[in-house]
């Protein structure tokens, strides 16, 4: 702790400008720039040094209800954030910490530490916690243990399989000796699956008509597991190709977050009767009293060199509104972040 104060900071922030609809453009987002008055004492001032853009903000986009509060139109956007303590009056937090918390899409902000948590930079580089040792990490720990309930030597389906979800998802089931097939849309991105991730079989649902076709070729005798970032075509070949008893663990739905008519897909819904599968829905938030054993499990995985990721590094908060269009572009190979040096 620090009994310095400064002046008031300036802090550039982006806000939401408008509601998209469909596909986000960057004229929903705007640039301005704020005044901080100078902290109190019980508070902190944060520069943040990484921002994480994540598909789930689409929702927050949107009027009305979601599992998160819509954004305002005329307010700066929140997400994850890794900022470093540049000032503290604060007992427990010291100059120089990093800490994880949720003010992103801005330069700055004050907290009295609700909520604010310090990482270890010895651990893993700081931004990794946004991503694999983060809020991504542990939506695929939740839901490959908490909701999947998953047993080795499952067969386990995964879209968006190189995302920052997804990624995980392939590996913490490898490591429990699962056989896993990924989907994904471009070619480095199965490429790097196929050669670096060392899942068993990867699809590129853009070159098919016929996704339950190609992934009943990959599993002959059927998935125990689908776990779903995609939604529509996907959990329909999902549905299609499970065993009896089989599990959807529903993540998210990304094919659908920015379309303007309810989505065709899955049809075969009845199925889910027939072959008796458990469909469960999550939300990680719901799973916090969890996060020390993640992060643990987590830790001793990367020290282990047993989990690998990718980042997609945009450069400044200029280009933080390209990076978020870009995820349903499919631009980010791995764990899509915003540098803020
Ligand atoms: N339930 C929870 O608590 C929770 C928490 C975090 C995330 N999520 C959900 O998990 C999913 C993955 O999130 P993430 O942060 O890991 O994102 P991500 O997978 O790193 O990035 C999104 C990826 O989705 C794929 N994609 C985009 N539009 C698509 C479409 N129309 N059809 C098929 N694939 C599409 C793209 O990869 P391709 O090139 O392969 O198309 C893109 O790179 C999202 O649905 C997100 O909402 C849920």
């Amino acid at each position: 702790m620090t009994s310095k104060t400064t002046q008031a900071t300036k802090s550039q922030q982006i806000e939401l400008a408008s509601r998209p609809n469909g596909v986000p453009t960057v004229s929903n987002f705007k640039t301005n720039t704020v005044e901080l008055a100078e902290i109190k004492n019980g508070e902190i001032l944060v520069r943040n040094r990484w921002m994480s853009v994540d598909p789930y903000m689409r929702g927050r986009m949107k009027e009305g209800d979601s599992y998160v509060p819509a954004f305002e139109i005329g307010e700066p956007l929140e997400g994850g954030c890794i900022g470093e303590v540049v000032e503290s009056r604060h007992d427990k937090f010291n100059k120089g910490d990093f800490v994880l918390g949720n003010l992103g899409w801005r330069e700055y902000w004050k907290s009295t530490g609700t909520g604010v948590v310090v990482v270890d930079p010895d651990l893993a580089p700081v931004q990794t916690y946004l991503g694999a040792l983060g809020m991504t990490g542990m939506t695929a720990w939740v839901g490959l243990n908490k909701i999947a309930e998953l047993k080795s030597g499952s067969t386990v389906f995964v879209s968006a399989a190189s995302g920052a979800v997804g990624s995980i998802v392939c590996q913490l089931a490898k490591a429990k000796g699962c056989r896993v097939i990924g989907s994904a849309g471009r070619p480095e991105k199965i490429k790097w699956l196929k050669d670096k991730v060392g899942i068993d079989a990867v699809i590129n649902y853009k070159q098919t008509d016929d996704l339950a076709g190609e992934l009943a070729k990959h599993a002959p005798d059927g998935i125990d597991v689908y776990f779903d970032n995609v939604g529509s075509e996907h959990l329909e070949a999902a549905i299609e190709v499970m065993k009896d008893f089989g599990c959807c663990v529903e993540c998210g739905m990304i094919s659908t977050y920015n379309t303007t008519e309810p989505p065709a897909a899955p049809r075969n819904l009845f199925k889910l009767i027939a072959k008796r599968i458990r469909m469960q829905g999550f939300i990680v938030r719901d799973h916090m009293r969890d996060r020390n054993d993640f992060v643990q499990e987590m830790a001793s995985l990367i020290k282990a060199d047993k989990v690998i990721w990718e980042e997609t590094v945009a450069e400044g908060l200029d280009h933080a509104a390209e990076a978020f269009i870009g995820l349903f572009e499919g631009d980010n190979l791995g764990k899509q972040l915003v540098r803020l040096n």
